[in-house]
């Protein structure tokens, strides 16, 4: 008895074998390609100079001068941790050539993150001295929504946004220490001085977020670079829970074991949210803590794991795919699948490694027989269907900039400005480039999909789609059905 109540509950845990078992009578998908794919698409969403064996070739380089594009701060540090976590917990299993293109991946966003905190308050620029600033955003995200033009092309206003001690963004500082703490993880075993240069980037970070409280939507000036697209909805508190939760890990240093009982509650920790996406963290936090109960029974830790419980039980609709009102709803699909996975595959003592690649075997989820409350659902197999059966979207628009729809710079070098883009944006055809591995937000509540650009509800993909996606990938291509 003992033992199992440190398991995740029975009920849930043959929900989730039943759930993560890949649909049945579609045929077998190649789960392998899948993730090839998965870490492909995040080539095409490169800023800066690209490298000689960049793949994706009809990509070139851009906003050179400032080294972002669209940079949204918030969405893209959470990407970050998300790729980081799916290596964390899955690169073991990957094969070498993937996980070497994942880490690729996250060090192209965790070399940014880093200089977006290398603004200390005094005249030294090392990063572990006090931070003056971290840097938001660059762009200008209406006068970048109003133009369908390819990132090569960008000429709209470069205008930098920062968050400060006297402008706090606690949210977008607490996901940036997340993410370094996740990707020191990831980076330990294939490069140990860059995981450490990472910690300590994330421990600065952390000490920002928790120093300067506040949300950087509440702040006029800033509120106008970030909002309506990426407006902080949820508050920073999770995003401060979540990142002492990454430092811990990431550190094993007991006082943000201390910080999370001292402040979980004021920060939300009770409150059973079941969320989990860029803005919103609880359901990540829940799960997150449970692997520190159930790895290290501390157990003051268990109302984590209650409440991750309860969410992986409420998940389910009575026959069908996971809906969220909102935005892309593939978002949810495929941070919810990572979640259930990582959940379903943590065992209880002893304690698991924390670095990634030594971690090469991992339980597949228990089989046990279906429990009324939860089995009826086949969310699983409907999302993996629609997942990864052709036919695929034709017409994927992109966040800007939305180089995909537009023809190659090769093909078409000189500049096609701001309204020129639009023909390509309204036009009926397929884009010119295939912005492989991509995952468009999905159908919606009614199972349609329409494939219609302008509805970008749908049709867009984003990198926060594709993250947690890497991870779920990476269990499927080693554990086919
Ligand atoms: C643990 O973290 C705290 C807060 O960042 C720091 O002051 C302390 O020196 C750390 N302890 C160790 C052993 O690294």
């Amino acid at each position: 008895m003992a033992l199992l109540s440190t398991l995740p509950s029975l009920a849930c845990l043959l929900l989730l074998a039943m759930a993560l078992r890949p649909s049945s009578g579609g045929g077998s998908h190649d789960y392998g390609e899948a993730l090839s794919k998965s870490i492909l698409f995040f080539e095409g969403q490169r800023s800066g100079q690209l490298p000689a064996d960049q793949r994706l070739k009809w990509r070139g380089d851009s906003g050179l001068s400032d080294g972002a594009e669209a940079g949204f701060g918030f969405p893209m540090a959470f990407t970050a941790t998300m790729l980081a976590w799916s290596v964390v917990e899955f690169g073991g299993i990957m094969p070498p050539e993937d996980l070497r293109h994942s880490l690729t991946a996250l060090r192209w966003a965790t070399d940014y993150l880093l200089k977006t905190i290398a603004h200390p308050t005094g005249c030294t620029s090392r990063i572990d001295s006090e931070l003056g600033s971290i840097l938001l955003q660059v762009g200008d995200p209406l006068k970048d929504h109003n133009c369908w033009e390819r990132p090569e092309d960008m000429d709209t206003p470069r205008t930098v946004y920062s968050v400060t001690p006297d402008r706090p963004g606690s949210e977008v500082a607490g996901e940036t220490a997340a993410a370094l703490a996740a990707a020191s993880m990831a980076f330990r075993e294939a490069d140990a001085t860059y995981a450490e240069r990472l910690l300590r980037g994330a421990t600065t970070a952390f000490e920002f977020a928790d120093s300067y409280k506040g949300a950087y939507s509440d702040d006029t000036g800033l509120k106008a670079g970030v909002c309506p697209f990426y407006c902080d909805f949820d508050g920073y508190q999770d995003e401060l829970l979540w990142s002492a939760a990454w430092l811990r890990r990431a550190s094993a240093n007991v006082s943000f074991l201390s910080y999370i009982q001292n402040n979980g509650k004021t920060l939300g920790a009770d409150d059973n949210i079941n969320e989990f996406g860029w803005d919103n963290k609880h359901a990540g936090i829940n799960v997150l803590i449970s692997k520190e109960f159930l790895e290290g029974e501390v157990l003051w830790l268990q109302s984590y794991k209650q409440s991750a419980d309860s969410f992986m039980c409420t998940l389910f609709t009575p026959g069908g795919l996971i809906y969220k009102p909102g935005g892309s709803n593939m978002q949810h699909v495929t941070s919810i699948a990572f979640l259930l996975l990582v959940y379903a595959t943590t065992s209880p003592s002893p304690p698991a490694p924390s670095t990634a690649a030594a971690s090469p075997s991992i339980p597949p989820p228990s089989a046990a027989s279906p429990s009324n409350r939860c089995s009826s659902s086949d969310f699983f197999q409907r999302s993996w269907r629609w997942l990864l059966l052709p036919p695929s979207p034709q017409l994927p628009a992109e966040d800007p900039p939305p180089g995909s729809s537009l023809p190659a710079k090769a093909d078409r070098p000189e500049q096609i400005g701001c309204k020129e883009g639009s023909p390509y944006f309204n036009s009926q055809g397929p884009n010119p480039n295939i912005l492989v591995g991509a995952v468009v937000g999905g159908p919606g509540e009614d199972d349609a999909y329409g494939d219609d650009r302008p509805d970008f509800r749908k049709s867009e993909p984003t990198t926060y789609i594709n993250a947690p996606l890497v991870g779920v990938l990476a269990y499927f291509a080693a554990n086919p059905s």
